[in-house]
């Protein structure tokens, strides 16, 4: 046992590198097997999955719970702790009732409805390279373009002010990041408040509102079919999913590319066939959404282990999307590889349910910026570009550009 402690490594770790899985990581086939121990901040020793397949099969098996309600749910930081009792639409809701909550939302993120949003995705990134234009260099990129597309698309789909983005943006932070415990809650409890009083607003105004929010205030709550609390949580978890991902993805997305001029021309040239395999390449690169979390509920026997019922699972999506045996030459960047086997948006059935409208705002967002400003480049050394801490969705916290 004492052996094992002192072998177990923490997790999550920071990146250093912002677009390698942290170098302390342990990576299936070179050093450990499929599945290992690893230790979370308060000592708990938990399995990480770092096998594609070993993922895969674990995804999709219903003796692993998202249920992060359940004391035992492994957590990454001390702060997560205080809202753990709250309950989490969609992504901590387990089968059959998440199944029940997903269907009811399906119709707004098919492919057919995520390609009507195309041109309104491509006036929101036109608009802001034009501001970017006219403001002139240099520019902080995440503020003036990586964050912004995603949030005023998912204002648009759900029927959100894009007015008030300062303070949900501000509130999503501190809901993922913290950094005290208390800044958690504080976060969690003025989203409440906020899309209570929205939903309150927009069914007291006479006809049909224009968005998500309003399809399902007129589908699902009048009807009894959705109580009023449980639209707030799902509201709030779609808006926060909505765009605090995204923005990592084109901030994080650039800064790689910046950093591979090679692939750079690749992407930049030619009539932009090519552009959804490039990005689907730089999701499975840079796996944003690392650390999943699980607990098992039944045992389970995996990758030549056994894990125990009551037992966390979390899976590094960033080491399990460079699994050699899946991905030759894992750890380079190759825009034309092609190919959705990755697990950055998950597998199984809390599969991203946005992931048509990231992809779609990804293949619009990246090529542009490109195009629009040729000479992009960075304007600080790259080693001084800060990433997100470990324990939370991967990204930049500023990328200063000049072109
Ligand atoms: C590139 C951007 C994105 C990445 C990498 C990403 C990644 C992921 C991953 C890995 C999961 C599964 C989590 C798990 O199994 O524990 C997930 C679930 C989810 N994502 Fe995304 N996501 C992205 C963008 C979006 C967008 C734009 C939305 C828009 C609403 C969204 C909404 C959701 C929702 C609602 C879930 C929960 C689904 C469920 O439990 O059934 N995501 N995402």
């Amino acid at each position: 046992m004492t052996q094992i402690q002192s072998e177990t490594i923490p997790f999550p770790q920071d990146r250093t590198c912002p677009y390698e899985p942290p170098a302390g990581y342990p990576r299936a086939g070179r050093d450990r097997g499929p599945v290992s121990r690893v230790r979370l901040y308060d000592g708990r020793t938990v399995w990480l999955v770092t096998g594609h397949a070993e993922a895969r099969a674990l995804l999709a098996d219903p003796r692993l719970s998202s249920d992060r309600s359940h004391p035992a749910f492994p957590l990454f930081a001390a702060r997560l702790a205080a809202v753990q009792q709250r309950r989490v639409e969609l992504l901590g809701v387990d089968d059959p009732e998440h199944n029940a909550q997903r269907r009811k939302l399906i119709p707004s993120f098919t492919l057919r409805r995520t390609a009507a949003l195309r041109p309104r995705i491509e006036q929101i990134v036109t608009g802001l390279l034009d501001a970017m234009v006219a403001q002139g260099p240099p520019a902080e990129l995440v503020g003036a373009f990586a964050l912004p597309v995603p949030s005023m698309v998912i204002c648009e789909l759900l029927g959100v002010p894009y007015e008030d983005h300062d303070f949900f943006e501000d509130r999503s932070r501190r809901l993922l990041r913290g950094p005290e415990p208390a800044d958690v809650v504080a976060a969690r409890d003025d989203l409440d408040a906020y899309f209570r009083e929205l939903i309150d607003r927009k069914r007291r105004r006479p006809g049909p509102g224009e968005g998500l929010l309003d399809e399902l205030i007129a589908g699902q709550l009048e009807s009894g079919a959705m109580d009023g609390e449980e639209l707030v949580r799902l509201a709030e978890i779609l808006l926060v999913a909505g765009h605090e991902t995204t923005a990592n993805m084109i901030a994080l997305g650039t800064y790689t590319l910046l950093r591979h001029p090679d692939q750079l021309a690749r992407f930049t040239q030619g009539d932009g066939a090519g552009v959804p395999a490039a990005v689907e390449e730089l999701l499975r690169f840079l796996s944003i959404a690392d650390g999943l979390s699980r607990l098992a509920v039944e045992d389970i026997e995996v990758g030549g282990v056994t894990i125990r019922a009551g037992e966390g699972v979390l899976l590094s999506t960033a080491v399990i999307n460079r699994d050699a045996s899946v991905f030759p030459e894992p750890d380079a960047l190759d825009l034309g590889r092609g190919g959705r086997n990755h697990v950055a948006f998950g597998f199984g059935i809390h599969q991203c349910l946005g992931q048509n409208l990231a992809r779609a705002e990804l293949e619009i967002a990246l090529p542009a910026l490109f195009r629009r400003l040729p000479g992009l480049r960075l304007a600080v050394a790259p080693e001084e570009v800060r990433v997100k801490p470990g324990d939370t969705v991967q990204g930049l916290l500023e990328l200063p550009v000049t072109w």
